[in-house]
């Protein structure tokens, strides 16, 4: 069996880190103009690096949840293959032991050179005075997609998305697109587990609502029989 799993901030919540438009969250409390696109970044380098190593210490000090976990559970399945595609840029997924995860937004834990497009990963705090370690540039960057940027491995997820027996959608509110628009392309069952409905709830065939801690881990008992 054939499953895509797409995770947003809502798995994530759990684990101390916040969503984005949640009461209180990241877009409630900061400009995501100022802090989440190329131009902000070109404004002001250190007040984006400074928001990023927050995020980062958050991430560093935060530990998987039991969603996290179980979702890593199925990857020891031999009747299920399934690939994970989260819109969170944090390593929660693979500190909890799954596998091929696709980051479509990027990872905090990882830096890029706007100069030459070399990753490594990221120090604790970066800043712009760094320079790159491949071309020396002082030009590092969190390697996080920006708004208007164009979202990660885009064909394979799509693809991958077609192809699946089932596609769940995890924790996020299908506010942000291209995400939001991948139920479209799915042709097999539909499920959004989510902690109320979702932008896009009417597009799934199967919902469950509640926090993720106790939906996900019910969820993947049942799959795993
Ligand atoms: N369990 C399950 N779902 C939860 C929980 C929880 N404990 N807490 C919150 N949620 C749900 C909320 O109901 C909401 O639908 O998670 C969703 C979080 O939505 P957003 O904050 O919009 O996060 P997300 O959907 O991941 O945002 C998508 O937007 O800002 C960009 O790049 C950023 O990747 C992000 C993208
Ligand atoms: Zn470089």
């Amino acid at each position: 069996m054939k499953i895509v799993v797409l995770t947003g901030a809502g798995v994530s919540a759990e684990s101390g880190l916040g969503t984005f438009r949640d009461k209180d969250g990241l877009w409630t409390r900061y400009d995501l103009n100022e802090v989440a696109t190329p131009e902000g970044f070109a404004r002001d380098p250190a007040l984006v690096h400074s928001f990023y190593n927050a995020r980062r210490r958050n991430c560093i000090d935060s530990t998987p949840n039991s969603a996290h976990n179980a979702l890593a559970l199925i990857d020891k399945s031999n009747a299920i293959n399934v690939i994970l595609v989260t819109q969170n840029v944090d390593d929660l997924h693979e500190r909890a032991g799954s596998k091929n995860v696709i980051h479509m937004h990027g990872a905090l834990m990882r830096a890029l050179c706007a100069d030459c497009g070399k990753r490594w990963d990221a120090p604790d705090e970066m800043s712009p005075d760094d320079h790159c370690p491949h071309c020396q540039a002082q030009a590092t960057r969190p390697d996080v997609v920006w708004f208007g940027e164009v979202p990660y491995a885009m064909p394979q997820i799509t693809e991958a998305v077609a192809a699946a027996d089932l596609f769940v959608a995890i924790g996020t509110s299908a506010e942000v697109y291209p995400a939001a628009g991948l139920v479209e392309l799915a042709r097999g069952e539909t499920l959004e587990i989510n902690l109320e409905p979702s932008a896009r709830a009417n597009a799934f065939a199967a919902h469950r609502f509640g926090p993720a801690t106790e939906t996900v881990p019910q969820w993947v008992s049942e799959i795993m029989g």
